[in-house]
């Protein structure tokens, strides 16, 4: 039996590199190694906690279906689908939060972060965030759940309200893990601090090549003289780099750099085209895409079907443990 794999991504704008190494390129690899039976989806229904444009809100989730259709997933071998077409996973959410308690929820980070940060609006959405996430993974009785360190509590805050329904219920929903990949290193941004949009820093792998090159162009270096040798280290240019290339390619950069007579302004041409060679290929395929919305469309309505499927089976039988459905 294929292990069962979930995980949901949030559109919340276009998607850049560190998106791309810290979580897609792990999706496509599990889709690809056969050894999965992959659920992936659009989480739009959690966006909703950040965003109240309607028209943004399609355009973003829309660019996350192209997005992973441009980098390799292939929608006959996973289930690729958008949240909100699967209303089951909404009612699972209210049933499970009659059962989580105040404390469990008032303990996550990502609340007590709003909270100290200020956040401009407490909502009761935000507060009750990890409840739907539960909710989407536990309703494919998944074995995995492939998501980045920071969503790590959210399992385990998963896995403890399965327990209270198992133990009110008696046993029908499963104890996910979570899969944290340890070998993917923060991915910098163009300020060396970790690349995240809300930073404003990101290499935005689909964005027009000027823009591309302006990002690239635009990453902070220190002010060692041309001449000088420069500690790789210490850069942003090569850490990004060493990410993407192989490894005789990292050698040779490494060797440039040691050297002395080199500047930064040439470590970004080369890193410019390693970033284009590596992604040339999705974006063509991301721009034929973007002229076959109905493809996109046809995809990810097929996607929702499976996925209701198998999402109706988990809550016809939570209905019958709680009583809504004889
Ligand atoms: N909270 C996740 C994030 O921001 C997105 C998400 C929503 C998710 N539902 C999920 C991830 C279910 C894994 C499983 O990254």
């Amino acid at each position: 039996m294929k292990k069962r794999v979930i995980s949901g991504i949030q559109p919340s704008g276009a998607i850049h590199l560190g998106n791309y190494l810290g979580a897609i390129k792990q999706h496509i690899e599990m889709q690809n190694s056969g050894n999965y039976d992959c659920f992936f989806f659009i989480a739009d229904l959690h966006a909703l906690t950040t965003v109240r444009d309607a028209k943004r809100l399609a355009e973003m989730t829309r660019d996350v279906a192209l997005t992973y259709l441009a980098l390799g997933l292939d929608p006959e071998k996973v289930t690729f689908f958008k949240q909100s077409d699967i209303p089951e996973h909404s009612e699972l959410a209210w049933i499970l939060s009659t059962l989580t308690p105040m404390g469990l929820l008032e303990r996550a980070h990502a609340w007590k972060d709003a909270v100290e940060k200020g956040a401009k609006e407490k909502t009761v959405g935000l507060f009750t965030y990890p409840i739907l996430m539960a909710a989407d993974i536990l309703i494919y009785k998944p074995d995995l759940v492939p998501v980045g360190k920071d969503q790590k509590q959210h399992i385990e805050i998963t896995r403890d309200i399965a327990t209270h329904f198992n133990t009110h219920f008696g046993n029908t929903l499963n104890q996910p893990q979570e899969l944290t990949p340890e070998d993917v290193a923060i991915v910098p941004g163009t300020d060396g601090q970790k690349m995240s949009k809300s930073y404003g820093n990101t290499i935005d792998i689909f964005a027009p090549e000027a823009t591309l090159k302006k990002q690239v162009m635009g990453i902070v270096t220190d002010s060692t003289p041309v001449e000088a040798p420069k500690d790789t280290s210490k850069c942003n240019v090569f850490q990004l780099y060493k990410l993407i290339a192989t490894s005789s390619e990292i050698t040779a950069l490494k060797a440039q750099y040691e050297k002395g007579g080199f500047g930064y302004g040439e470590a970004k041409k080369i890193l410019l085209a390693k970033l284009l060679e590596v992604f040339t290929p999705a974006r063509k395929k991301y721009i034929e895409l973007k002229e076959n919305l109905s493809y996109v469309e046809r995809v990810l309505q097929t996607g929702a079907e499976r996925a209701r499927t198998e999402a109706s089976k988990t809550l016809d039988e939570v209905r019958k443990k709680i009583g809504t459905r004889p």
